[in-house]
Order: C-alpha cells, then structure tokens, then sequence
C-alpha cells in the first residue's frame, strides 16, 4: 500500500507552487505517493494519509488559500499527521538556521498539531508586477530557494512516514 501524501500551496508568483513540486519529487524518491494542489483546488481529505501544506508569506501572513485550509479542514488535519512550510525570505536568512513561523502560521501550527514546521527563502523577480510587489522589488529581489534544502526536509517527512507505516505493519 503506497503512502498517499498531499502537499497543498498557496502562491501567488509560482515561487511557492514550484517548491511544493520539489517536495513532491522529494516524497516519491522516498517511495511516497504525493498529490501536489493548489490549497484552494482540495475538496477533501479522503484518501490521503498525511498533508504538507505551504504557504507564500505576504506582508507577515500566509498566503490565504493556506489560511484557508487550516479552517475548512480543521478536522481533517487534526487526525493526519501535518507539516507546514512557509517560503518568504528575500534575503540569505532562510538558509542560515531555522526560522520561526509568522504568529498566524504558528497559531495554526498549534492548533492543527502540525509535526514541523520549515521557512524557506522566496523569490521575487526584479520586474515583479504590482503597486506593493514592484515597490519590494526594487529593495530585494531575486531567488532565495534553496531546492536541496526543501528536498532534505521533505526526506525527512518521507522518512517519518515510512517508519510509521512499518510499524502499523509489523503489529
Ligand atoms: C508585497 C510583498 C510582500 C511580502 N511580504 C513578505 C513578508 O512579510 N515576509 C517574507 O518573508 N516575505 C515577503 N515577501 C516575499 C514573498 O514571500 C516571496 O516573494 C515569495 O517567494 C512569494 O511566493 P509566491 O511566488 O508563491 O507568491 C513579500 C513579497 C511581496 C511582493
């Protein structure tokens, strides 16, 4: 029976969708099944064993499709094992030591019973679109992610999950 894994994003720019592709590539070398969504496209929880879910962080908040989910889903998350990754950083800082989550995404941590928790770094293109994005733009932009990094802590998850499914086997 294969592991079935969810990891839902919410993005605005692609950056954040693009590092959920990389932890679902991620979960298959560790012998996972992911299904990889935008937060907002799920319906249901039914048939997945265990949920990623990411978020761009804007303005110290996560993304509101991830917001979004923690809410609809609240009972469906509270019987799988969860993980949470925020991707925001435009500078180095991502890559230096782990970052505590914004206060709204550790309040969802909390209340959801989320395993862990990962802030990876952002990217923003210097010719970002938008009265605010252009305005952050000139500051800082560039790409700030850091796909080894993402694949690490995703083997972990892997890992994880594959310990615990070989010991509801062996009983
Ligand atoms: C208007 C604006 C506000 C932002 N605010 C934050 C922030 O509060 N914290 C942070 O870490 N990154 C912030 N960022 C950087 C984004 O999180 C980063 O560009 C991210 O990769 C966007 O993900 P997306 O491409 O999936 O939308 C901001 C970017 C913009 C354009």
């Amino acid at each position: 029976m294969m592991i079935r894994v969810l990891v839902a994003y919410g993005s605005e720019r692609g950056g954040t969708a693009e590092i959920a592709e990389w932890i679902g590539a991620a979960l298959i070398e560790s012998g996972l099944d992911p299904d990889v969504r935008p937060a907002g496209s799920v319906m249901a929880l039914d048939g997945y064993d265990a949920v990623v879910l990411g978020g761009a962080l804007y303005a110290a908040r996560w993304h509101r499709d991830a917001r979004r989910f923690v809410r609809r889903f609240a009972g469906g998350l509270a019987s799988r094992p969860l993980w949470l990754f925020s991707s925001g950083p435009l500078d180095a800082t991502a890559g230096e030591g782990d970052l505590e989550p914004v206060r709204g995404v550790a309040k969802a941590a909390r209340k959801a019973g989320a395993r862990g928790h990962a802030t990876f770094g952002g990217r923003l293109a210097p010719d970002a679109e938008g009265f605010l994005a252009s305005a952050v733009a000139k500051k800082s932009s560039g790409d700030y992610r850091d796909r080894e990094q993402v694949r690490a802590w995703a083997a972990g998850i892997g890992g994880e999950l594959r310990r615990a499914a070989g010991r509801v086997r062996r009983h």
